[in-house]
């Protein structure tokens, strides 16, 4: 589809762009944003895009009381000769109709979704911040806006995108974050919600992020919500161990995100002749092999933290400091390696980096 597919109200006020070098993750937004309703009669209808504004909608509307709704993540980068490039955005629509299916929600057409971002994105370019480290955040969700308090799926949905120039996810930028291992509440459990991206999930991380945070920790590492035993995500990062000169990655079961990132890294890591193994690894291992010295690394993978060091762990009131608080070499790659083929610096063999 080359054709303009949307119809586009421009603004006639341009807003003024945020100095990058005070960027926060999430706290600005381009001078537009994309929007598509949803009613049992029409399905999906009316992709426009139009100036970023407040949204009217009912007191009543679903999304405010029973929490029916999801959300992606993803980034545009700007090559250094200019062009704007997506990563692997059809993983995105892909996972976006994944927790829609689990959610209830009806699906989008992933193949039209991507050509509207494209366009949208185009229009709003000016928004890529240019600067080593920096994107634009793209961040598509769905509500649900009938006006009535049954307890049922809605009628009727609004899907949009609003975009934000970012810097590091983590105030330190790539510093290796410290981790709190929460052992009293859980994040999901087996036949949850988990692997879907959807408010509940986050807003129920708060709390223990409050803690987490007392303890002057910057993120907390959930485990199973079974037997409180096993290691399965961050919340904003899935996780990776090196252990033994092996990267080790809690295998998917249902309740961990299936982060493309943690695809990607998977991948790239495969590529170069090293496998990855996808497994249970419970938090006791963790400890012991850090313990023994065999815990050579730790790192987070997430569209916003990209790949994350983590230096240190709590867990159980005891501090462990994690390859002395260092980043390590194997992440130091993969960060490297990912931010090249992202932002178009390095060849991309996978075809994951598409010109906009
Ligand atoms: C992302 O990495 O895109 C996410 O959605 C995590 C979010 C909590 C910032």
């Amino acid at each position: 589809m080359t054709q303009k597919i949307l119809e586009v109200v421009q603004t006639t006020i341009l807003k003024e762009k945020p100095d990058p070098s005070t960027l926060e993750f999430g706290k600005h937004f381009s001078d537009h944003m994309f929007m598509m309703d949803y009613t049992s009669e029409e399905g999906w209808h009316q992709p426009r895009v139009v100036p970023y504004q407040s949204l009217t909608l009912e007191p009543a509307a679903m999304v405010f009381h029973y929490g029916q709704t999801v959300f992606e993540g993803l980034k545009a980068y700007r090559s250094s000769n200019g062009d704007i490039r997506l990563f692997r955005p059809e993983e995105n629509f892909k996972r976006l109709n994944q927790s829609c299916d689990r959610l209830s929600i009806p699906k989008v057409n992933e193949e039209a979704m991507l050509e509207y971002l494209k366009e949208f994105v185009k229009l709003d370019k000016d928004w890529i911040p240019k600067e080593k480290g920096m994107s634009l955040y793209i961040r598509p969700f769905i509500i649900s806006t009938e006006a009535t308090l049954d307890v049922s799926p809605s009628r009727a949905y609004t899907l949009m995108i609003i975009l934000s120039p970012v810097g590091s996810f983590y105030k330190g930028g790539i510093d290796p974050v410290s981790i709190f291992v929460e052992n009293e509440y859980t994040r999901a459990a087996p036949g949850g919600t988990g692997n879907a991206k959807t408010a509940g999930n986050y807003s129920g991380a708060y709390k223990a992020q409050e803690r987490a945070s007392s303890h002057k920790k910057d993120q907390v590492l959930w485990l199973d919500g079974v037997e409180k035993k096993y290691v399965e995500e961050v919340g904003s990062m899935n996780v990776f161990f090196k252990i033994n000169d092996e990267i080790h990655t809690p295998a998917l079961n249902g309740s961990i995100l299936e982060g493309i990132t943690r695809k990607s890294v998977i991948e790239l890591l495969e590529s170069e002749g090293m496998s990855v193994c996808e497994r249970s690894i419970s938090i006791d291992e963790v400890i012991a092999a850090n313990e023994n010295g065999s815990l050579q690394e730790m790192f987070g993978t997430g569209t916003a933290a990209v790949i994350s060091p983590v230096g240190r762990l709590e867990y159980k009131g005891r501090d462990y400091e994690i390859n002395n608080g260092k980043m390590g070499e194997t992440a130091s790659w993969l960060h490297e390696t990912l931010v090249g083929i992202q932002t178009g610096a390095l060849d991309d063999p996978f075809g994951w980096s598409i010109e906009v």
